[in-house]
């Protein structure tokens, strides 16, 4: 429709028409927003994608601030924690967002992964979409890892060498390569600033790009929903899919209000529990790193722990490192294992539900094994749930066939 400009617009129309020529501004917006359609019927679990992306900017944009009063050397790096905290003007905020994020990040991250795994959003035909995120989630646990490491408390010095020592168990290289990993014969100044390095500058990085990829892989193949069936070949006589609505304004303007919500958590706990009974920020880290004194009880921070509690619960250093991996390596063949004829777990039968509801009981409770002592009636439970954990993945060509499925309904419900 043609409408009566003003100068202003028709100056900004020549203004944008000067871009376009010269880099397709436009066209990206419509091809990724405006025209970019999604399936209607995404529900709460479609939240927490662009959630990610927030606290990904959260982390970043903290974490400069933080840079520019840190001290990555170890006879200054507790202290100037310290400082940041009491006399940086709004540096405890800045420290508690960014603390505070650090775990929020995994909670939204366990989240999106779960409504992938219960939708099938990574089968046929985003394969590459979860690859994609997998690998994310690799450099998230190196990037929280070694930032739990530099404001160098007891827990980052100590969880640092019970970590790093675990390479120490692959036959023939391990010593030599802890020796690298750490710089040093011990966890040292040398680890402290490669770590540093490694966590300001080269995985951010890292994550930026496979969060683009991530996203261009997507966007390629379109979204999944909540139903798991094919909303783009549907389409009205204008050849717009009909089941399908413009990511920008219906998204933007939804995504807006769990980014809300969410920020209000977000700001609960960053001002009334940022150490979240240890469970955020532990205790022992308050202390200074001390070589010559363990801690008592040395844990990851709770978005390892289950993974912490598969290495514990098997007797063999190798062999639990090995299968401490092997949790993780196997998430990359999650789309080929799955051999259900439908996608969403809507139409999935009995058997695949129990089968979920199973996996999410032994994952939390890893999760909360991980950060007990380890008795030996925990370390049971432990071998328990670390079996069931495989045998969820290895098993599942078999038993996602299982069992009888809902038959699919032609459009999104
Ligand atoms: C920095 C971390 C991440 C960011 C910023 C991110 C961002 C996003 C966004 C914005 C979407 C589209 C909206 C949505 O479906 O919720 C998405 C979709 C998806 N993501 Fe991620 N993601 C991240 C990590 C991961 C990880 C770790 C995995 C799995 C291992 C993953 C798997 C997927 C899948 C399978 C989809 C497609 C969902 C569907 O179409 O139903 N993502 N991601």
């Amino acid at each position: 429709m043609n409408k009566p400009q003003g100068t202003i617009s028709r100056t900004a129309d020549s203004a944008m028409g000067w871009v376009n020529k010269r880099l397709p501004v436009t066209q990206f917006y419509q091809d990724h927003l405006s025209k970019y359609y999604a399936p209607k019927n995404f529900n709460f679990w479609y939240y927490f994608g662009s959630l990610a992306m927030i606290v990904l900017i959260n982390q970043i944009v903290t974490g400069i601030w933080l840079t520019m009063h840190y001290k990555p050397d170890a006879a200054h790096a507790f202290a100037s924690v310290e400082y940041i905290m009491r006399d940086v003007p709004y540096g405890y905020l800045v420290r508690y967002m960014h603390s505070t994020g650090a775990s929020l990040f995994f909670v939204v991250i366990y989240l999106h992964m779960f409504r992938g795994i219960i939708y099938g959003s990574h089968r046929n035909p985003r394969e590459m979409i979860w690859i994609f995120g997998v690998l994310i989630f690799l450099c998230l646990m190196a990037e929280a890892f070694m930032g739990y490491v530099l404001p160098w408390g007891q827990m980052s010095f100590w969880g640092a060498q019970v970590i790093v020592n675990l390479f120490g168990a692959i036959p023939y290289i391990g010593e030599d390569l802890t020796i690298w990993i750490r710089g040093d014969y011990v966890i040292s100044d040398a680890t402290l600033n490669r770590f540093f390095a490694l966590h300001v500058v080269a995985m951010p990085i890292a994550i930026l790009a496979l969060v683009v990829l991530h996203l261009a892989a997507l966007h390629t193949v379109g979204s999944n929903n909540p139903d798991g069936i094919d909303t783009k070949d549907n389409k009205d006589a204008t050849g717009k899919p009909i089941d399908a609505i413009p990511f920008h304004p219906y998204y933007t303007v939804k995504d807006t209000f769990g980014i809300g919500v969410f920020l209000l958590l977000f700001a609960f706990i960053v001002f009334f529990a940022p150490e979240m009974g240890g469970w955020f920020l532990e205790h022992d880290n308050f202390v200074e790193a001390n070589p010559s004194v363990t801690p008592e009880f040395i844990k990851p921070v709770w978005y390892f722990t289950p993974f912490y509690a598969m290495l514990r619960a098997v007797p063999d250093k190798l062999l639990g490192v090995v299968i401490m991996g092997a949790a993780v390596m196997i998430l990359f063949a999650l789309p080929w294992l799955d051999r259900s004829k439908v996608r969403s777990i809507r139409y999935k039968g009995a058997i695949w539900k129990l089968m979920m509801v199973l996996f999410v009981i032994s994952f939390i409770g890893l999760g909360w094994l991980g950060a007990q002592p380890g008795s030996i009636a925990q370390t049971w439970f432990a071998r328990i749930f670390t079996t069931f954990y495989f045998a969820f993945f290895l098993l599942m060509p078999w038993w996602s066939r299982m069992g009888s499925t809902k038959p699919l309904p032609e459009r999104v419900t």
